[in-house]
């Protein structure tokens, strides 16, 4: 296959940790030539497996882009699939015997001589938004200029129409008490008190598996016994669904992304060539955050990838990310990172943080430290070095501004370089389910106003990241409350049931007491609203 030189099969066969189903061998192909995979691996995994890097061109530059997120959220990974363009390979599963090809590149993306306009963009004055500035005149050849430029640009070709005339798509309609969108910790927590409580509920995620971003998490959890202190995030995703389907009245949808919420609680998702209509008493958005990127120069190469795009490949798809690794952010994301690279024996060259001190855990930042990892201070990325993919990064000490300190450059050697400097939360379905909105910036972004006990609009509510950046064990709490909570509200309730809610209530309390909480404590401030402010306007569907 026309990839680049290293080609190996990357694919872990031994862990500490994780033991690892990867299901049947398959056999797809990949720009004509056939492809070892396994059922359980996306297509993004299986071709990173066999050591593709470049998976797409940027729209306008044509420059090499690799997978970034893994998680669906940043579309650096979308091909061609069966003839479907712009299809997210880190979403999708191989079959025996897909075709699978990248796009917008001439010849192909590996050697794509588009990839000019880098270099000339410039004279051109390709600046953003420059089509509604040029080309739009004379009137009567906007046709052409649109076609020339949607032949340059990324949004893949649509095949013919005979070819797709055999697809039938197909639409459900579904009603349920409670549906949980999301199926993380806060989401499975919400979904199990719920389920003990009313006659059905449903469950609702854009992943094959459930337990959110537990499910990558190698490590043993903080906190208290009643919250799984002491166990491994991926056996608490275990546990929790387990319990889910011993009740036998939450109904979870796998692989299925909620797109929409409209008018009288009405969920719009799809599941494949499926369309759910689900008609809810109750909403519970649990939708969890996606990670923030990081300006410097070459920030797109393949080979920086978000902290939790390379926990998907590592700790899910069981495929060595590189070699040699950079974290960036000594949050308890980096640290628990790099940590989970040792393990999967990739040399961490250096974790650099911007802020004069670590920002996670100091137990976490000991743990890294014993193996022989540097953690630099006041120290940051400026630069990833390579041309088609990372082969190394200059690093440079920063000043109080956050400027880099000229002189202080240093040039490692590295094929990985792993942004962890923070998360923003999933808000958009909330706001479209009419909740007030706000900037915060120490809960990570935009957050909905909510009630004490998290309502956001008439009969809406959020629990976990969506709702403010923290941890699982608050995730987890605020799923236990908005699952009783709302049943209560649809005069379902077990005995005990508001006392038990104001004891959660003020466990939550308790989490956000600390030194680590006080950020949380200060967003958390103005945000929560009265019953009687709760707005809830939705968008009308027919
Ligand atoms: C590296 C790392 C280490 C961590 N370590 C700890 C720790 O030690 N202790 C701790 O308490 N916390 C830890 N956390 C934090 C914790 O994992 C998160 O705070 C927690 O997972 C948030 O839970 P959640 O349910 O809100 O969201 P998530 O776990 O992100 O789950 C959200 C789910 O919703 C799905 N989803 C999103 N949008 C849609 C849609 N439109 N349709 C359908 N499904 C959708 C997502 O795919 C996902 O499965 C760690 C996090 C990371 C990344
Ligand atoms: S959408 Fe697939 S890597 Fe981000």
């Amino acid at each position: 296959m026309p990839m680049e030189a290293n080609f190996t099969d990357g694919r872990i066969t031994e862990h500490p940790i994780f033991k690892f189903d990867r299901g049947k061998e398959v056999s797809f192909y990949f720009e004509g030539k056939p492809v070892k995979a396994y059922a359980n691996e996306t297509i993004a995994a299986a071709l990173y497996a066999n050591g593709l890097r470049i998976f797409s061109r940027s729209m306008k530059y044509h420059r090499p882009r690799g997978f970034f997120c893994g998680i669906g959220r940043c579309s650096a990974c979308m091909m061609t699939v069966d003839g479907i363009p712009n299809v997210r390979t880190c979403m999708v599963n191989v079959q025996d015997g897909m075709r699978v090809s990248r796009q917008n590149a001439f010849p192909n993306a590996d050697h794509d001589v588009l990839s000019i306009m880098d270099k000339l963009g410039f004279y051109f004055s390709l600046a953003s938004g420059f089509y509604h500035r040029k080309m739009i005149h004379p009137t009567f050849l906007r046709r052409i200029y649109v076609k020339i430029l949607t032949t340059f640009i990324g949004l893949g070709k649509l095949p013919p129409k005979e070819s797709v005339s055999g697809l039938h798509g197909s639409k459900v309609s579904e009603e349920a008490d409670v549906v949980v969108i999301g199926g993380g910790p806060a989401g499975l927590t919400a979904a199990l008190e719920a389920g003990k409580r009313c006659k059905r509920v449903i469950l609702l995620d854009d992943k094959k598996m459930l337990g959110g971003q537990l499910v990558k998490q190698t490590h043993r959890f903080f906190g208290d016994a009643r919250h799984h202190a002491g166990v491994r995030g991926i056996r608490i995703a275990e546990k929790l669904t387990k319990q889910i389907g011993e009740l036998g009245n939450v109904t979870p949808f796998l692989g299925t992304t909620v797109f929409g919420i409209y008018e009288d609680r009405t969920v719009a998702a799809s599941q494949g060539d499926r369309l759910l209509k689900i008609h809810a008493k109750k909403i519970i958005i649990a939708t969890g955050a996606y990670e923030r990127t990081l300006v410097f120069e070459n920030n797109d190469l393949p080979g920086v990838y978000g902290a939790g795009g390379v926990q998907t490949i590592m700790n899910t798809y069981a495929i060595k990310p590189g070699m040699r690794a950079l974290v960036v952010g000594s949050g308890n994301v980096g640290l628990i990172l790099s940590y989970q690279l040792l393990q999967s024996g990739v040399k961490v060259v250096a974790i650099v943080e911007a802020l004069p001190k670590i920002g996670g855990y100091l137990v976490h930042a000991a743990k890294v430290r014993r193996q022989g990892v540097e953690i630099l201070t006041s120290h940051t990325v400026v630069k990833a070095l390579g041309r088609k993919r990372v082969t190394g990064a200059i690093i440079a000490q920063i000043d109080d501004s956050f400027k880099p300190i000229q002189g202080t450059e240093k040039q490692l050697d590295c094929d990985l370089i792993c942004i962890a400097v923070g998360l923003t939360p999933t808000y958009e379905l909330a706001t479209q389910a009419g909740a007030q909105e706000a900037f915060v910036p120490e809960l990570g972004g935009f957050v909905a106003r909510r009630t004490k006990f998290m309502e956001v609009s008439d009969g809406v509510y959020v629990a976990g990241d969506v709702s403010g950046i923290e941890e699982a064990t608050t995730a987890m709490l605020a799923g236990q409350i908005v699952g009783v909570h709302s049943s209560l509200k649809l005069g379902y309730g077990l005995p005990e049931d508001e006392k038990q809610l104001e004891a959660w209530v003020k466990r939550l309390d308790e989490e956000r007491s600390g030194p680590f909480g006080e950020k949380i404590r200060r967003g958390l401030g103005s945000l929560i609203i009265s019953e009687e402010d709760k707005i809830g306007v939705y968008p009308t569907v027919s």
